[in-house]
């Protein structure tokens, strides 16, 4: 069971995961038996999204366009390559998948290891289709307007049940770039993970990738969990257990040198948004003090 108050009461992430898990725990340390999000956990997640994530999806999108220097194909280079290709590994229901193709042109890939969470990923992206995504002109000629906006959406945003394992094998190389949000920490080898996402990528091709630090200030981790949260126990549980695989920036930084990848730059996970926050319902994400992005460009 989940006692707020004791939850609240702990100083150290060691702490609560021997409250809450009676493990002892230290390093990285994958509690979790499985890497998938299902069933409750996955609904709960996805709805915890709609209804206080908005404004974080929007302002995660500007930061990746902002951070990996995004700009549409138009013109001759979209004649000779097509859109862009986005890679979401680990996209979970797609709701950053969703903005990301309101804010861009590109084509989109979402994969995520969990059926439950494609089934919510495609629910969500037909929703959406239908009621909010503007009909929309293919590159910059507008006589090429696409009519049936949810036909054309299913063909630029697509989703498949994948493991980031099997990324070269699923993806041909020249992917223009990849996402990973609030998911590196579920793969039990994030270096094996990188190394997929890396394989994937064209010359050029970057990768964004934002995620909470382990050894992030332990208040604001708990602060952080917010009301909406409290009021679903197996997401608290989640959020906890997930903390305690959480990687700290130095372990990626050695990730990046074993792995001989040269071009990097990890950042605090400030937004480089211009999004205002409008929506008093966003749970607060405190993204400064306790996430990094990290940027590798091959
Ligand atoms: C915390 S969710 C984040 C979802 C999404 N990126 C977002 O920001 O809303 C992490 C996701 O990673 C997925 N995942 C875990 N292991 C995976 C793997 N090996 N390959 C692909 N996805 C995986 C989980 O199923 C889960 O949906």
């Amino acid at each position: 069971m989940v006692n707020r108050t004791q939850i609240m009461e702990t100083e150290t992430l060691e702490e609560a995961i021997k409250l809450l898990f009676e493990r002892t725990s230290t390093g990285r340390n994958c509690i979790f038996t499985q890497e998938a999000m299902t069933g409750c956990v996955a609904s709960e997640y996805d709805s915890l999204g709609k209804s206080g994530r908005q404004e974080t999806y929007k302002k995660i999108a500007e930061d990746f366009k902002r951070r990996v220097s995004y700009k549409d194909r138009v013109g001759y280079e979209f004649l000779m390559n097509g859109p862009n290709f986005i890679l979401d590994v680990g996209c979970g229901s797609g709701l950053l998948s969703l903005e990301l193709a309101e804010k861009t042109d590109a084509v989109i890939y979402g994969i995520d290891i969990s059926e439950d969470m494609i089934e919510l990923a495609n629910m969500n992206r037909d929703k959406r289709a239908k009621e909010n995504l503007p009909k929309r002109h293919v590159a910059n000629d507008p006589s090429l307007e696409i009519l049936d906006v949810a036909e054309y959406n299913k063909t630029r945003l697509r989703f498949d049940v994948r493991s980031v394992y099997d990324l070269s094998t699923i993806v041909k190389k020249g992917v223009d770039f990849v996402i990973c949000r609030n998911a590196l920490h579920r793969f039990r080898n994030p270096q094996n993970a990188i190394d997929q996402m890396y394989s994937t990528l064209g010359t050029g091709g970057k990768i964004y990738i934002r995620d909470l630090k382990r050894d992030a200030n332990w208040r604001t981790v708990l602060e952080r969990i917010g009301e909406k949260r409290w009021s679903s126990p197996s997401l608290v549980i989640d959020y906890i257990g997930a903390m305690a695989s959480m990687l700290t920036t130095p372990e990626l930084e050695k990730i990046f040198l074993d792995l001989q990848i040269p071009n990097f730059t990890i950042s605090d996970g400030s937004y480089l948004s211009t999004t205002e926050e409008t929506n008093s319902n966003n749970i607060q994400e405190f993204a400064s003090e306790v996430e990094y992005t990290c940027v590798i460009e091959k």
